[in-house]
């Protein structure tokens, strides 16, 4: 079993925001990789995964991505679910043509699929139903595990982002396989309920395989965050006691209360905090993005 921790040091390339220049801050000085050395850091790739569905995956990337954002970061939110729910929750329609699926499967360029969202620093590269035809049509084509990852390149080497989290569908599929080999991180959400363990051992187990299997060698766990945590069950404190004795320092502080306002959210089309601000879903999703941009250093 993986027990990779992720403690990236600061970056050691020089950072304009640290130099109280946040206004050149990710300006295309130089084209291509040395434009990204000089804004700073690169640009982040995080997968927001659970083979399992309903544990929170989409309400943590659509939630982190904004708070993140609203902390100054330049954000994408890759939403690769056909159930498109990532797109639909930051107020974006599923339109037929809009998703990544075309480019996938080899036609035309992702940075063409960026759209803005009503947040200031979100954009998304929405979904739609399409995408849920994407595994098998991929499985017939060359370097099928690896097609995301050729597709993100000019994404990143445009220096326009700080961090794109993917949004993965609940499967340890095709599309979640090429988000594994296009992230630098996984951000895994946990449901404080009795089989929490066992997902992440299962997790663990194909991260393993991804790494030895040369599918992305660099690949770590960034953190595990607890959600729908109800501190009034024994049960939810139990498991939390337990996953942080397994997984340590891995687990975030942070953990995200289980909170009508957050189910409520998606069906406004807003992330929590321009939904309702001074919600304890809000306070908690602010303190996640704070934790979050320190362990990743961004
Ligand atoms: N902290 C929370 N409190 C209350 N409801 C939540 C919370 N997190 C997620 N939900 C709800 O649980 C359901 C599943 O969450 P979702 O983020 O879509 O999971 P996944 O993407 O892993 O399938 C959704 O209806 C969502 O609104
Ligand atoms: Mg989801």
């Amino acid at each position: 079993m993986s027990q990779r921790i992720v403690h990236r040091p600061a970056p050691v390339t020089f950072n304009l925001s640290q130099l109280a220049l946040p206004a050149l801050r990710g300006r295309r000085l130089i084209r291509g990789a040395a434009c990204r050395l000089i804004s700073g850091v690169p640009t982040k790739v995080i997968a927001v995964a659970n083979q399992k569905g309903g544990v929170g995956k989409t309400t943590t990337a659509v939630n982190l991505a904004a708070c993140v954002a609203a902390l100054g970061r330049r954000v994408l939110l890759f939403d690769l679910d056909p159930q498109a729910n990532a797109t639909s929750g930051v107020g974006v329609e599923k339109i037929e043509g809009a998703s990544a699926y075309r480019v996938l499967l080899g036609e035309g360029g992702l940075m063409e699929k960026i759209q803005p969202t009503a947040f200031e620093r979100l954009s998304i590269i929405p979904s739609e139903v399409d995408l849920c035809g994407v595994d098998i049509e991929l499985a017939r084509t060359d370097n099928y595990l690896h097609r995301a990852a050729q597709v993100l390149t000019p994404v990143l080497a445009s220096g326009l982002f700080d961090v794109v989290f993917v949004d993965c569908p609940p499967s340890l599929g095709i599309l979640t396989m090429n988000a594994f080999a296009a992230a630098d991180a996984l951000v895994v959400p946990l449901q404080c309920e009795y089989y929490a363990l066992e997902g992440i051992s299962m997790l663990n187990r194909v991260l393993t395989q991804v790494i030895e299997a040369g599918i992305n060698p660099r690949l770590e766990i960034l953190g595990v965050v607890m959600t729908m945590f109800d501190s009034r069950t024994r049960l939810g404190n139990q498991v939390v006691g337990e996953v942080r004795q397994h997984y340590g320092e891995r687990v975030f502080r942070t953990m995200i209360p289980r909170t009508t306002r957050l189910a409520e959210a998606p069906s406004f089309g807003k992330p929590i905090i321009h939904y309702d601000k001074y919600s304890a879903g809000s306070a908690a999703y602010e303190l996640l993005a704070q934790e979050f941009v320190q362990r990743l250093g961004i």
